[in-house]
């Protein structure tokens, strides 16, 4: 699994690990339907946040759908939970759709969501999860679409929601140049032919969710917070991870700033990376609730 992809989310779970707002998941804990449920995740990549929840003992039976635009990701999802069953002793069989972890039926679904919502599906599902996500399509226009995928009263739980605030540490004299044209790629994007997301999702998803009749019943922030420990390294591949959004970042500006200051932004943060001394702060928000 070499793909840039790939690795990054793979990369990214710790940093979701320690993000996750807790009281929103303990209120998706308490709304978790009793009985084997049928879960939709959209935009799930590798799968990381099926394995989180079964290690966090949140789903371990029923049907757990992975849905991506991606191919290449939804295959190597297969790999990358096998090796991390594996690791747990658990139980894997393939399955022509997917894979059976322990009594968990796990199973890819290639889509891009835009065309799934308007194309139809299969039964509704009881939960409904989207993990780095809503920040990348149009979310007033998906939402009602989004709730369609659920039983009536089936329970959403929308999280690390990119809420308009990166804070690299320590300050540089270009950060607020870098940092308004990385905001505005973000909010004139267009991918698969559609508005792809907006840098303040995060704070205006609390009024979407209640306009499409769904108040958050549970939120609060996940920020990711990302820096070495005492010997200058930082966990697990959480170094790819910052590596990767610097990249992200320089993408998103470079058509907007001059490459001059670009550049020397760039460069002073892979100095700081690469000395331990790079800190990362992205603020985001969680919200857990219910469809009518
Ligand atoms: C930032 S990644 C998050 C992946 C996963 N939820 C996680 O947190 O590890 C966003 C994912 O959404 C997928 N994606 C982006 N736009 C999409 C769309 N319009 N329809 C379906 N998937 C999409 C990408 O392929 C990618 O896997």
């Amino acid at each position: 699994m070499t793909d840039a992809g790939t690795r990054y989310l793979a990369a990214k779970k710790s940093v979701d690990d320690r993000a996750l707002n807790r009281q929103v998941l303990e209120e998706l804990c308490r709304m978790m339907p009793a009985r084997a449920p049928r879960v939709l995740e959209v935009g799930a990549g590798l799968g990381t946040m099926v394995a989180r929840l079964f290690e966090w003992g949140v789903v371990r039976r029923g049907e757990y759908t992975l849905l991506d635009v991606d191919s290449r990701l939804l295959r190597d999802s297969r790999t990358w939970l096998r090796t991390w069953a594996a690791a747990r002793g658990l139980r894997v069989d393939t399955l022509p759709d997917g894979l059976r972890l322990g009594e968990l039926t796990v199973r890819l679904v290639e889509a891009e969501l835009g065309e799934y919502l308007d194309t139809g599906h299969g039964e509704p599902a009881h939960v409904l999860i989207a993990n780095a996500f809503l920040d990348l399509v149009d979310v007033p226009a998906v939402l009602p679409g989004l709730f369609r995928l659920l039983v009536p009263g089936g329970v959403y739980w929308f999280t690390i929601n990119y809420d308009g605030e990166s804070v690299f540490q320590p300050d540089h004299r270009h950060d607020d140049l870098v940092m308004r044209a990385y905001h505005r790629h973000m909010d004139t994007r267009v991918r698969y032919g559609r508005t792809a997301g907006e840098s303040r999702t995060g704070r205006h998803l609390f009024h979407q969710l209640r306009a499409a009749g769904a108040p958050p019943l549970s939120s609060g922030s996940s920020d990711w917070v990302v820096h070495a420990g005492r010997h200058g390294t930082y966990p697990d591949d959480e170094a790819h991870f910052l590596d990767t959004i610097l990249r992200t970042v320089r993408d998103a500006a470079r058509d907007l700033v001059d490459p001059a200051p670009l550049a020397e932004w760039l460069a002073a943060r892979r100095r700081q990376l690469a000395d331990g001394e790079l800190l990362y702060v992205a603020h985001q928000l969680d919200f857990a609730g219910r469809r009518r």
